[in-house]
């Protein structure tokens, strides 16, 4: 094995899933084990604080042995153990922390605090990286989840002979993340939890320029988002349309006989439904890709990444791929598996942070706002 083949377990546990990963050379994708909670908090639509630590501990141990074992790897193997530090729910961190912690302790090995938003960076370069590309730097990346809508220029530099990450922030959102909308506007119209995978198959079959939402005015940092305006928009739409409340009960109740997929909510809902789901999806995806390939184009970047859960979503990824070729500027769209939370972009992040020299002490702690730049 070379120096670049470190073996890295990472740990993942900021939000509502429990991952462990074990990566290679910091793009070699050994195991990847990603325990989602998503039965537990479906039917409070949206996170339960509480309830994803408790689900952490159950899961943690389990989570790391499989993800060893799936690798054919013995923790004694492992050159080192990247853990998300923040940001995220603080009880659901310190699980996973706290098991790093004591894993690292034990076994002598190199300790390393990953923050989150870096590890969705490193999933597009881990991703590109395994298929022998290298995206030329600086790049724009937006990370849009359930949890975050943000812009990042990343940048890097040579240290000691390894690549050292910088990252800027360029803007992000003032109120809701953009998978929040989506998991908001999904519940008024009972369209199940999480609402982005059903509202990105139902706009296929809506006209999207059925009502303008416009896009929202934000004064200051022309690269900020806003999406509560849209939600609320969408809200009023509602109340002002009665005629849609006999479909959205009928959604309800098939969701609650467990009739959630996409086929019979899209049977249970009529032309104009489909249109405003549509018209919706429009508006918040020209805001992000908008956004996001201007920041690209005045801060001088060629290259656009896009992570976290939204960037599953098929207009999104249309968009970008449409507008972004005419101004020169190449997209990287991670697989699914690798935009949404896991733990193979925690280690790869590790990795560049361990082949940069950097070692966490005992001292490492979770936190819940932590900033990436
Ligand atoms: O990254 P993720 O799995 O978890 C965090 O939030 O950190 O992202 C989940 C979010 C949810 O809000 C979900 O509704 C949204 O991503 N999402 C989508 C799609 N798939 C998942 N939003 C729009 N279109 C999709 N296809
Ligand atoms: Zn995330």
């Amino acid at each position: 094995m070379t120096t670049q083949e470190h073996l890295i377990l990472g740990i993942e546990s900021s939000c509502d899933e429990t991952a462990a990963a074990i990566v290679a050379g910091g793009k070699r994708i050994l195991s990847s084990v990603v325990a989602s909670q998503v039965e537990i908090h479906r039917k409070y639509g949206g996170v339960v604080p509480e309830l994803a630590s408790r689900e952490h501990l159950r899961q943690i141990v389990p989570v790391v042995r499989e993800a060893c074992e799936q690798a054919g790897v013995s923790l004694r193997d492992l050159d080192a153990i990247a853990v998300t530090r923040g940001p995220g729910l603080i009880g659901a961190l310190l699980v996973g922390m706290t098991y790093g912690k004591v894993l690292a302790l034990a076994l002598g090995k190199p300790l390393i605090g990953v923050n989150h938003l870096e590890g969705h960076v490193h999933a597009v370069l881990l991703e590109a990286h395994a298929a022998g590309r290298r995206p030329a730097l600086p790049a724009m990346c937006l990370i849009v989840s359930g949890g975050h809508t943000v812009i990042y220029r990343v940048t890097t530099e040579a240290v000691n002979g390894a690549e050292a990450f910088s990252y800027a922030r360029i803007g992000g959102t003032r109120d809701d993340a953009a998978g929040e909308a989506y998991d908001k506007v999904a519940r008024m119209l009972a369209l199940g939890y999480p609402g982005g995978p059903v509202i990105d198959r139902l706009a296929e079959h809506g006209n999207p320029r059925a009502i303008r939402f416009g896009q929202p005015k934000i004064k200051g940092n022309p690269y900020d988002f806003s999406f509560s305006g849209l939600k609320t928009a969408v809200l009023y739409h509602v109340k002002r349309n009665p005629q849609l409340q006999p479909e959205i009960e009928a959604r309800q109740q098939a969701i609650e006989r467990g009739e959630r997929g996409a086929d019979a909510l899209r049977a249970l809902s009529t032309p104009a439904t489909l249109d405003l789901i549509a018209s919706f999806q429009r508006a918040a995806v020209e805001n992000l890709v908008g956004r996001t390939l201007e920041a690209a184009a005045h801060y001088g970047a060629r290259t656009v990444f896009v992570s976290g859960g939204v960037a599953a979503n098929s207009e999104l990824r249309r968009l970008f791929e449409a507008e972004a070729a005419p101004l020169g500027m190449e997209v990287y769209l991670p697989s699914r598996a690798l935009s949404t939370d896991n733990a193979a972009m925690i280690a790869a992040a590790g990795h560049a942070r361990l082949l940069a020299g950097e070692r966490a002490d005992a001292s490492l702690n979770a936190e819940a706002n932590l900033p990436l730049a």
